[in-house]
């Protein structure tokens, strides 16, 4: 049996921590694969990268390349290519630059690898998703966007610091898109199964979801540039989930056409992924103020896709 391979498209902090991660779990050969411009760049890094395995004992062969006949027959494709943002700017603020790197990656990856999972991370996630769907003429459950496991993790870890207690032991489920106006539900939200409402106050809980929502613009403001282990490690829980087949059940930017009244845009859900890509979306009943939240976030998403339809009416 052949082993996975696994190919990331964009060697930076994004893309070099995946290839950390998915190395780490030994899920398959490894190819990362950016512009000309930066190959010594990333044939370094995944050279070292490699030099690692024989201490983390895990064996796949790691390349860096500008080459896409490189990625060719990958089982699974990360896009994380594009320009992460600075200081006092919002996701929304890279449309215009990100767009046109993750149109022509898209074209590749469907040129090279036209059997593969995409799962895009580049922001701002759900406009960038929907393009490389339009792009690359991958069916819709071959799309999926990351960002819901980022979220989640993120609400997971502030409300167990809050609470004092095992970052494992919290359950929790968000939705919408990946701006700041993402829906998490501490309504669907446990301790082992205790609802957190038992566990901790309303105004603990709204503070650990203000706290998810702003989560990527803390860490922008604190470092200079967005954050990577963790968005990286949302992106291979993914992974693994696809190569695996472990049909599990994750928060991913899917494909919705009646699924939440979102009528054919890719949001935050509730997804089974497993070999099939985005095997099914989970819908769960949401009272009128979690109804309310989900349409905003849903509307914010449409205004994106608009934007790259108006700059890219081959997109539309
Ligand atoms: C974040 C970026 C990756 O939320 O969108 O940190």
């Amino acid at each position: 049996m052949r082993r996975a391979k696994i190919s990331i498209i964009g060697g930076g902090n994004v893309g070099a921590s995946c290839a950390l991660w998915a190395a780490s779990k030994e899920l398959g050969d490894i190819i990362v694969l950016d512009i000309p411009e930066a190959q010594g760049m990333v044939k370094g890094k995944m050279l070292d990268l490699a030099e690692c395995g024989p201490v983390e004992r895990f064996d796949a062969n790691v390349l860096g390349t500008a080459n896409y006949a490189d990625t060719a027959g990958s089982d699974v494709v990360i896009v994380s290519a594009g320009i992460p943002r600075k200081p006092g700017m919002s996701r929304d603020d890279l449309i215009a630059t990100n767009v046109k790197i993750v149109k022509s990656v898209a074209e590749q990856v469907a040129a090279h690898s036209p059997e593969a999972v995409m799962i895009v991370v580049s922001n701002p996630l759900d406009a960038m998703v929907y393009t490389a769907w339009k792009a690359s003429g991958f069916e819709t459950n071959h799309i999926v966007g990351q960002a819901g496991c980022l979220d989640v993790a993120r609400f997971r870890t502030f409300l167990a610091m809050e609470l004092g207690v095992s970052v494992e032991d919290i359950q929790a489920l968000l939705l919408g898109g990946h701006g700041d106006d993402m829906v998490p539900l501490p309504r669907y939200t446990s301790v082992h199964g205790i609802p957190v409402s038992q566990l901790l106050s309303a105004d603990k809980i709204d503070a650990c979801v203000q706290r998810a929502k702003a989560g990527g613009g803390e860490i922008v403001k604190l470092m200079g540039t967005s954050a990577y282990y963790a968005p990286a490690s949302g992106t291979i829980m993914m992974a693994e989930a696809i190569i695996k087949d472990k049909k599990r059940i994750l928060p991913c930017a899917a494909y919705c056409e009646r699924e939440y009244g979102v009528g054919g845009y890719f949001v935050g859900v509730p997804c089974v992924l497993g070999s099939g890509g985005v095997e099914k979306v989970i819908e769960v009943d949401l009272n009128a103020d979690e109804r309310t939240l989900m349409d905003e976030s849903i509307s914010h998403v449409k205004d994106l896709v608009k934007t790259v339809r108006e700059t890219f009416p081959e997109l539309a």
